[in-house]
């Protein structure tokens, strides 16, 4: 018989090796398979429906009236406000964080509502920009916008309202952004600090310098 030589040696070894592993590897996954299909033949609700969106109650306060959902848990707050509530003056632009236009206030700070669930707010108090004012008594800001004509399509326009009126509250808070000098003293109303707290507000029809003139007049500087 021919003798093998150490090269071939080692390549069987190689092949019986790994012909092992992925016997093992087969077995565990189908191991696996089987362990995942008796828990879900075990589980009431995803035997009556496996593919069964996951649903839960959430309660918040929006623009003072406590609202009670049971919502798909993967429901946006956006969603929620615009689908479920028909609080539609929210507006849904990029879906993605990278436009400002669906912003509200959430317990006094301003966020994307596209990037947020629903069922995180539980017990928060959310001002969308109907609770903001209403045509016949309008905050000073959306009087401030229609003066200074700070739209054009409108579509940026109640997400730039709700981040304007966040925006001065953070400077008088004393919230330092990004272009503050000094971080120990109390931020300045600026053009600065207006454009960069302003930046994630995006507006394709280009209104931005009427929207400046604006939230300027509201913060009481000359605009
Ligand atoms: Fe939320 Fe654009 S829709 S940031
Ligand atoms: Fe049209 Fe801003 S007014 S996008």
């Amino acid at each position: 018989m021919r003798k093998l030589s150490a090269f071939e040696m080692s390549r069987r070894n190689l092949l019986v090796g790994t012909a092992t592993s992925v016997a093992i590897a087969t077995s565990g996954i189908a191991k696996a398979q089987n362990d995942k299909a008796q828990n879900s033949v075990s589980s009431p609700l995803t035997a009556a429906r496996p593919d069964a969106p996951a649903m839960a109650t959430v309660s918040f306060s929006v623009n003072g009236e406590v609202r009670a959902l049971e919502l798909d848990t993967r429901t946006t707050l956006l969603d929620a406000l615009r689908e479920h509530l028909h609080l539609t003056g929210t507006k849904k632009g990029c879906d993605h964080g990278q436009c400002g236009a669906c912003t509200v206030i959430v317990d006094g700070q301003r966020i994307n509502s596209c990037l947020t669930l629903a069922v995180m707010h539980e017990g928060d108090s959310i001002t969308t920009i109907e609770g903001l004012g209403t045509p016949e008594h309008m905050h000073p800001m959306q009087a401030a916008f229609v003066k200074h004509d700070g739209f054009q399509c409108g579509y940026c326009t109640p997400g730039q309202i709700c981040s304007a009126v966040a925006v001065l509250d953070e400077i008088k808070a004393g919230i330092p952004s990004h272009v503050t000098g000094d971080l120990n003293a109390a931020p300045e109303f600026s053009n600065a600090e207006l454009r960069e707290r302003m930046s994630g507000n995006i507006c394709r029809c280009g209104a931005y310098s009427n929207i400046a003139e604006a939230i300027t007049e509201v913060a009481g500087r000359p605009a």
